[in-house]
């Protein structure tokens, strides 16, 4: 039996969950876990509506940085501040199966791509222009304080997309962003740092979305991966996703026998079972 479960990100358009389900049917096709949560994330970074890949938020200074990560028990592969890549969450895969490491991060994770074949590719779009053209308004006028104000956040926040998966009782969980929101460069959200945006084991997988500074501090993946078996995966859900107040935050959860996905805003998802 298979089930792969995607989101498209905390805070956005729940509409959007009936082409996650298209995409979530077309990912279950593949052979493994890895390989269909890598294509469902794919499927999502090269729909310029997500914020990942091909329409990934600008940062401050119009430069566009991504991070990705795919993780699977007991081997994790990511990449930090990668740029001019269609498919982060690919380089990512091939940073766990092709190369000694676990990140890689900024001209080096460009470099490690190159050497892997992938050519220079400009994911930037018109969306993306018009949404920093509007925050650069917005903060020169004072109608939004500082860019790390969490009214900054709250309004521009556009978030990851992730995939969870169960293949007969093997678990890969795989993610990418471009970022929350118009941040600096050389700004690290959690999406690839292991435990925060994403944690896969023998008991399950997790992937986080929403302010990735806060999903940090609180390390939400490893915390629900931890808890798995103490009470029903939903409960356990709930009551993390409690722990951020009014903080923007979801999460999707595979275990052997349960699923979630739950978020304090409108999250678009979808579940697919074969
Ligand atoms: N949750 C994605 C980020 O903060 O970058």
């Amino acid at each position: 039996m298979k089930t792969i479960i995607l989101h498209g990100g905390a805070s956005h358009r729940s509409e959007l969950s009936k082409i996650l389900e298209k995409y979530a049917k077309e990912a279950i096709e593949e052979n493994s876990a890895l390989d269909a949560v890598v294509k469902a994330v794919v499927l999502m970074e090269d729909d310029p509506e997500f914020n990942a890949g091909t329409g990934s938020n600008m940062r401050l200074d119009g430069s566009i940085q991504m991070d990705a990560a795919v993780m699977i028990p007991g081997d994790f592969g990511g990449v930090i501040n990668i740029e001019e890549v269609k498919n982060p969450v690919l380089v990512a895969r091939d940073v766990m199966l092709k190369s000694p490491h676990m990140l890689l991060a900024g001209d080096g994770a460009v470099n490690f791509a190159r050497k892997m074949g992938y050519p220079t590719y400009d994911p930037s779009t018109e969306k993306a222009r018009e949404r920093r053209e509007k925050v650069l308004q917005k903060l020169k006028s004072g109608e939004i304080p500082e860019y790390y104000h969490p009214q900054f956040f709250r309004e521009f926040l556009g978030d990851t997309v992730g995939a969870v998966a169960r293949f007969d009782g093997e678990f890969a969980a795989a993610v990418s962003t471009g970022g929350t929101s118009l941040t600096l460069r050389g700004r690290v959200g959690d999406s690839p740092i292991i435990g925060s945006g994403i944690y896969c084991g023998s008991r399950g997988a997790v992937v986080a979305t929403g302010i990735g500074e806060e999903i940090m501090r609180r390390m939400l993946s490893i915390r629900i991966y931890e808890r798995i078996g103490e009470a029903p995966l939903q409960k356990i859900c709930r009551e993390e996703i409690e722990k951020f107040g009014s903080i923007p935050v979801g999460v999707i959860a595979i275990t052997a026998e349960e699923e979630c996905a739950m978020s304090n805003l409108a999250m678009p998802y979808a579940q697919v079972t074969r």
